[in-house]
C-alpha cells in the first residue's frame, strides 16, 4: 500500500486534465486483497468509525468534536462539507493524524447541479432525453468533484402518485420504465466512465424503498405496499441503477408494511444483496437509525443500532448509535462481527474504487479548469435541458410563439424575476444571483424591439396582500400581451413540503383574476415543484407553460420558447389531477371490475344519479386526469398512422411495433413518440397501459418518418404473487402515440 501511495504521488505533477485518471486503483482480486489487508489491521472501534457519518455543521463546538472524531478514526464519512477548504480541513486530519490514515468520503446532495443548476429532476424527466440528463449529471459531478466531493446523494428514484408529497419534485416521474432510464442515465453521468477519475463521484440510489407512497402524501409517513406492487412499480428504477453500476443506496425514512426501511432485512438484505448481488454499501438517511425509536421499532439507541446493522444498513448518517453501542453489541453477542466486517468491506471497497487512498485530495490535485462552475459549456447544457423540460399545455389560436408585432409585454407575477425561486429544491452551492430570470432574459433578448413592463403583483408566492395588484393591472393594460409568472417558489417544494391544497398559493388566484379582467391575452407560466390544480386559470389563459423550477438558465430557456427560437417538445411525466380528491392518480392503474364508462363520468353534483352509474368513478368530477401522463404540445402538430405489429416469436423473442409519424404543421419540431402495451389477462390484474418504449423524433414541417420499437418479450412480464418474474403467453393491446391516451391501437398474441 505504501509503495502505491509513493508511486502515484510522483505522478501528480503530470496531472492537469481532470479527464486523466490519477492512478488506477486496485481492481478484482487486488481490490479484495487491499480491503482485507486493511480490515485486518482495524480495531473494532475503527470499523464502527468507518460505518459512521457526521454532518459538517456550522457550529464551532460541533466542528471541534467532529474533527476529534476524525482524528480517532471514529468517522468514515462527512456530509455537507461543500467547498474545497472545508473538505481538505477534515481530510488532512484523516490522512495525517488518524492511526490508519483512511481517507474520508465526502457526500453532498448534488441533486440537480452543484453551482450550475439544471431543472429539478421531475422537470428533467419531462425531456424524455436520458442522454441530455446524463450530460447534466456529468457536469454536476465535474463541478462538485472540483471541490473534493466524491459522493452525491442522487439519483432519487422514488416513485410517487401523489402531488401532495413535496418530494415529487425530486422524482423522475410516475412511470417505472422512464424512471429507470432517467435514473440509470444519472448514475452514468455522476459516476462517469472510470470511477477513479478525479471527476467521478459515487452515486446513491435513494430512498430505498417505497418512500414515495407516504400515506396522504405527508412526508415521512407510513407506507403500505403489496409485494407485487413493490416489485412491479417501486423497485425497477432502483434495479436499473444497480445495473448501471450504482455504488451506494440510501435507506429511507418510512416504515414499509410495518418495518422501517432503515432496519429492514427483507429489502436491504434479501432483495438488494441476495437477489441483486449489490456489493456497494447502504447509508441510512439522516438520523433514520435514531428514528427507529419514535417508529416504535427500537427502545433506545442501542437497540436502534442493533436492528439497523442487522437489517443491512452499512453506514449511519448523523446519529451516533453505531459507534456508541456497536462494540457492546458485539461483546454481548447481540450482533455477529461478520456483519460489521461485511459493512466495512463494502465501504472500503468504494473508497478504493474512487481512488481515494492514493488521492485523498483529488480537488487540490486537479486544477480548476474552464469546465468548472457556470462555464459557457455548462450553461449551454443547462439552457438546453431547461428548454426541453418546459411543457406547453395550451396555445389557443396560436398565440405563441409571440409575433414580432408584439411591441409591449407585461411580465407580471412574484416569480417573474426571482432568481432564488428558479433554483428549485436542491440548490446546492448556487446563488440566486447566478440565475437568469424570465424578466432579465426577455429584456436581454428583446432589447429595444419591445417594451418590457414589469410588476410583481405580489411580493412572494405566499403573500396575502393585494396592495401591489394595482401596479400590475396598470402594466397589463399598457401591454399587448401579459406573461404571468405564477406558482410555487422553491421553498414550497421538496422535503417536508407536503401540501393538502394544490391551488396557486397566496393571493395568486386573485391576482390572475385582476389581470384577466383587463382582457389582455395571458400567457400563464407556472413554476412549481409539483403538479398544481388551476382549472379556472387554465380556462382563461390563452397559453400555458408548465415550467417547473428550471434552474440557472430558467429565463433564457423560457424566452427561447416564448419567442419561438425553440419549439416546445417536453411531455409530462406525471398525471395532473383535476382536484386533490382524485389522488392517487396515475396512468398505469388497474382496470377494476367496474371501470368508469365514457357516458357517465363526471355527473355534476346535484343532478340525479345515472341509473347505470355503479362504476368506479366520482359523481362530482371526471375520473380522468386534467393532463395525462405523456402529454405536451408543440408549435407544430403530429399525426400517427400505419401501425404495424409483429408479435414476438415466443417468450425469448422480440415485439416489433412501427408507425408513421408526420409533422402536419408549419414548423419543424420534435415529437416524443411513446409505445404502450396492455396485457389483457394476467395471473394478477395488469395495468391498463404500460410504457414500453419512447423516442424523441425530430421532424421537419411536412416530413414523415417510420419509427420502430423493438421490445424483448422478456420486458412484457411482471412479478407474480410468489415474487417470481413471469412472462405470460396471451393477448396484448399495443398503442403508439404522443401521450398515454394515444388511440392508434393494435394487438398481438404472445
Ligand atoms: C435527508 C433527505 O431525505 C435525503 O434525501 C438527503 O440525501 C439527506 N437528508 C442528506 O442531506
Amino acid at each position: 500500500m505504501r509503495t502505491r501511495f509513493l508511486a502515484s504521488v510522483a505522478c501528480l505533477s503530470l496531472v492537469a486534465n481532470p479527464q486523466i485518471s490519477l492512478a488506477a486503483p486496485p481492481a478484482g482480486p487486488a481490490l479484495d486483497a487491499a480491503v482485507e489487508e486493511l480490515l485486518g489491521r482495524m480495531t473494532l472501534a475503527e470499523k464502527l468509525g468507518q460505518m459512521s457519518q457526521a454532518s459538517r455543521q456550522p457550529y464551532a463546538d460541533h466542528l471541534r468534536d467532529t474533527k476529534e472524531l476524525v482524528r480517532q478514526g471514529a468517522l468514515g464519512s462527512i456530509l455537507n462539507a461543500t467547498t474545497r477548504d472545508q473538505v481538505e480541513e477534515f481530510q488532512r486530519i484523516a490522512v495525517e493524524e488518524s492511526r490508519l490514515k483512511i481517507p474520508l468520503l465526502f457526500g453532498l446532495d448534488v441533486i440537480h447541479g452543484y453551482r450550475t443548476l439544471f431543472p429539478i429532476p421531475l422537470a428533467q424527466s419531462c425531456s424524455w432525453n436520458p442522454d441530455l440528463v446524463q450530460k447534466a449529471a456529468r457536469i454536476a459531478a465535474v463541478e462538485a468533484t472540483a471541490e473534493g466531493i466524491r459522493w452525491t446523494f442522487a439519483p432519487m428514484l422514488d416513485l410517487t402518485r401523489d402531488a401532495r408529497w413535496g418530494r415529487i419534485a425530486e422524482t423522475v416521474g410516475e412511470d417505472p420504465l422512464l424512471a429507470s432510464r432517467m435514473g440509470a442515465a444519472m448514475v452514468r453521468g455522476f459516476q462517469g466512465d472510470d470511477l477513479s477519475l478525479p471527476t467521478s463521484m459515487a452515486a446513491c440510489g435513494k430512498h430505498f424503498v417505497g418512500y414515495g407512497a407516504a400515506e396522504a402524501g405527508r412526508d415521512y409517513n407510513t407506507t403500505l405496499i403489496p409485494d407485487t406492487e413493490l416489485r412491479n412499480a417501486y423497485l425497477p428504477a432502483f434495479k436499473a441503477a444497480k445495473d448501471a453500476g450504482v455504488l451506494t443506496y440510501m435507506s429511507a425514512f418510512n416504515d414499509l408494511n410495518g418495518v422501517p426501511t432503515s432496519a429492514n432485512p427483507r429489502v436491504l438484505r434479501k432483495i438488494l444483496r441476495d437477489e441483486w448481488a449489490f456489493n456497494g454499501f447502504v447509508v441510512s438517511d439522516w438520523t433514520s437509525v435514531d428514528e427507529l425509536i419514535p417508529h416504535g421499532f427500537a427502545a433506545d439507541g442501542r437497540q436502534a443500532a442493533q436492528r439497523a446493522i442487522a437489517g443491512g444498513v452499512d453506514m449511519e448518517m448523523v446519529s451516533p448509535h453505531y459507534r456508541t453501542f456497536g462494540a457492546d453489541l458485539i461483546a454481548k453477542n447481540e450482533l455477529p462481527l461478520a456483519f460489521i466486517d461485511d459493512s466495512v468491506r463494502r465501504i472500503l471497497r468504494v473508497k478504493f474504487q474512487l481512488g481515494l487512498f492514493d488521492h485523498p485530495f483529488t480537488a487540490k490535485e486537479t486544477p480548476r479548469t474552464s469546465k468548472n462552475p457556470l462555464s459557457a459549456e455548462h450553461l449551454a447544457v443547462a439552457r438546453e435541458l431547461a428548454t426541453q423540460s418546459i411543457v406547453l399545455l395550451k396555445n389557443d389560436r396560436g398565440l405563441l410563439p409571440l409575433s414580432s408585432a408584439t411591441k409591449s409585454i407585461a411580465v407580471i407575477g412574484p416569480l417573474a424575476d426571482s432568481g432564488d425561486d428558479m433554483r428549485g429544491c436542491w440548490f446546492c452551492e448556487s446563488s440566486p444571483g447566478d440565475t437568469i430570470t424570465p424578466l432579465a432574459a426577455l429584456k436581454e433578448t428583446l432589447g429595444p424591439r419591445a417594451q418590457i413592463l414589469h410588476a410583481p403583483g405580489t411580493k412572494r408566492d405566499i403573500d396575502d396582500s393585494t396592495d401591489a395588484f394595482a401596479a400590475a393591472v396598470k402594466a397589463a393594460k399598457k401591454a399587448d400581451v401579459v406573461i404571468l409568472c405564477l406558482g410555487e417558489g422553491r421553498d414550497l417544494a421538496g422535503e417536508a413540503r407536503s401540501r393538502a391544497f394544490l391551488n396557486l398559493p397566496g393571493t395568486q388566484e386573485k391576482l390572475f383574476d385582476a389581470i384577466a379582467a383587463t382582457g389582455k391575452p395571458i400567457v400563464l407560466v407556472i413554476f412549481a415543484g409539483r403538479p398544481l390544480v388551476f382549472p379556472a386559470q387554465f380556462a382563461k389563459a390563452r397559453a400555458v407553460f408548465y415550467a417547473w423550477h428550471p434552474g440557472t438558465m430558467a429565463g433564457p430557456a423560457l424566452a427561447d420558447l416564448l419567442l419561438g427560437t425553440a419549439n416546445p417538445s417536453a411531455k409530462l411525466t406525471v398525471s395532473f389531477p383535476r382536484t386533490v380528491g382524485q389522488i392517487p392518480i396515475y396512468y398505469n392503474h388497474r382496470n377494476t371490475g367496474r371501470p368508469p364508462q365514457k357516458e357517465n363520468v363526471g355527473i355534476p353534483m346535484g343532478t340525479p344519479q345515472d341509473p347505470q352509474g355503479y362504476y368506479s368513478k366520482f359523481i362530482d368530477v371526471h375520473s380522468t386526469p386534467e393532463f395525462p401522463f405523456g402529454h405536451g404540445l408543440s408549435y407544430t402538430t403530429f399525426a400517427y398512422s400505419d401501425l404495424q405489429v409483429t408479435a414476438p416469436s415466443g417468450t425469448n423473442g422480440t415485439l416489433t411495433v412501427s408507425a408513421v409519424i408526420k409533422n402536419t404543421g408549419s414548423r419543424d419540431g420534435v415529437e416524443i413518440a411513446q409505445l404502450y402495451t396492455r396485457d389483457l389477462i394476467g395471473q394478477i390484474t395488469r395495468p391498463v397501459r404500460e410504457l414500453k418504449g419512447f423516442e424523441r423524433v425530430p421532424l421537419k414541417s411536412g416530413e414523415s418518418r417510420t419509427i420502430t420499437f423493438n421490445v424483448p418479450a422478456s420486458e412484457l412480464g411482471f412479478f407474480n404473487e410468489d415474487g417470481r418474474y413471469i412472462v405470460e403467453p396471451g393477448k396484448f393491446h399495443v398503442w403508439v402515440g404522443g401521450s398515454s391516451t394515444a388511440t392508434l391501437i393494435g394487438e398481438f398474441e404472445l
